[in-house]
């Protein structure tokens, strides 16, 4: 374990931002923070990176006596701002001298970040000529430079564009093999692409936590659609390997397989009872089923 987050609360002006919030973070996991907006995501990672303080609870990092623990942590903000006149280059010397990287490192630490940004051919041009992606990939340059344990970035892709998004969740799947990293989305497929575990929050409370499988498993969903020539009623219900379904029409169904069946066995099924499949779907859209149904538990 690397970090455990125990009962943490905030509240603005009477109102609960983060209620009673607790969960432990694996050291070398990859997280993802998931919830609608006004969650409370912001909130809970900024109480994380000590930018806010918690009304009360507590963060603890696993072997770190120093109650600053920052210097363990990167932290790319939901909208971070820079110095327009500055230069990348500029801009990341200044971040790394305030967190006291040693002067005969930090030129050679600087050009590394904006390397594996690909912000190289950049890195001596002025940060207000730069594209709403070049800044974001400019933020995780900066929240990487003192090679933090744990990576927390707060929506690093909601505002980018499709290339953008890809490329920077290809970034954070390269960094995740060495770092712990925790982020924030309201985008469930983001969570599915890269992470191992997720945390669903909702008006501040923690509404599930654990990996995407066994949300899918937990509420009970029909992953496969199978459509047919012919009406397949009368024959589903006969299917000894099928563990749920329920029909949209006649000729359409929507199924649920034990783990231990291949879903060719459900196929290989209905020919030899001379229906001919027309369409046959692994829905991936069930665990957006899933996750609203969290949401408005
Ligand atoms: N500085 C603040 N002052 C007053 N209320 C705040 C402040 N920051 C957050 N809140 C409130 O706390 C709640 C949680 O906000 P937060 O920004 O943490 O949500 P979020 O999940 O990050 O939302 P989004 O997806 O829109 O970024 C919201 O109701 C918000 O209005
Ligand atoms: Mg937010």
């Amino acid at each position: 374990m690397l970090v455990k987050i125990n009962n943490l609360s905030k509240q603005f002006k009477g109102k609960k931002a983060v209620s009673n919030l607790s969960f432990t973070i694996q050291e070398g996991s990859c997280m993802a923070l998931l919830g609608p907006n006004g969650a409370g995501k912001t909130t809970t990672l900024q109480m994380l990176a000590r930018m806010l303080t918690p009304d009360s609870g507590s963060i603890q990092f696993n072997g770190y006596p120093n109650k600053d623990y920052r210097p363990l942590i990167g932290f790319l903000p939901q909208h971070p701002s820079f110095f327009n006149w500055m230069t990348a280059k500029e801009f990341l010397s200044f971040a790394g001298k305030l967190s006291s990287i040693p002067k005969s490192e930090l030129n050679g630490r600087v050009e590394e970040v904006l390397t594996f940004v690909s912000l190289e051919e950049a890195m001596t041009k002025k940060i207000g000529g730069f594209s709403g992606g070049m800044k974001q990939r400019l933020g995780l340059a900066q929240a990487l430079l003192h090679k933090p344990k744990l990576l927390i970035l707060d929506e690093p892709v909601s505002a980018l564009d499709p290339k953008g998004r890809r490329d920077f969740l290809q970034l954070i799947e390269v960094l995740k093999q060495n770092m712990t990293v925790l982020f924030s989305t309201h985008i469930l497929h983001d969570a599915e692409q890269i992470c191992d575990e997720v945390l669903i929050l909702q008006d501040g409370c923690l509404k599930w936590k654990g990996a995407l499988p066994s949300l899918r498993k937990e509420f009970d969903l029909l992953p496969i659609k199978v459509q047919t020539e012919e009406p397949m009623n009368g024959i589903i219900e006969q299917l000894e390997i099928i563990d749920a379904y329920e029909y949209i029409d006649l000729k359409t169904v929507k199924v649920r397989l034990p783990a231990h069946v291949h879903p060719n066995e459900l196929l290989q099924e209905l020919i030899n009872r001379n229906r001919a499949v027309t369409h046959f779907e692994m829905m991936h859209d069930s665990l957006e089923d899933a996750y609203m149904k969290v949401v408005r538990q």
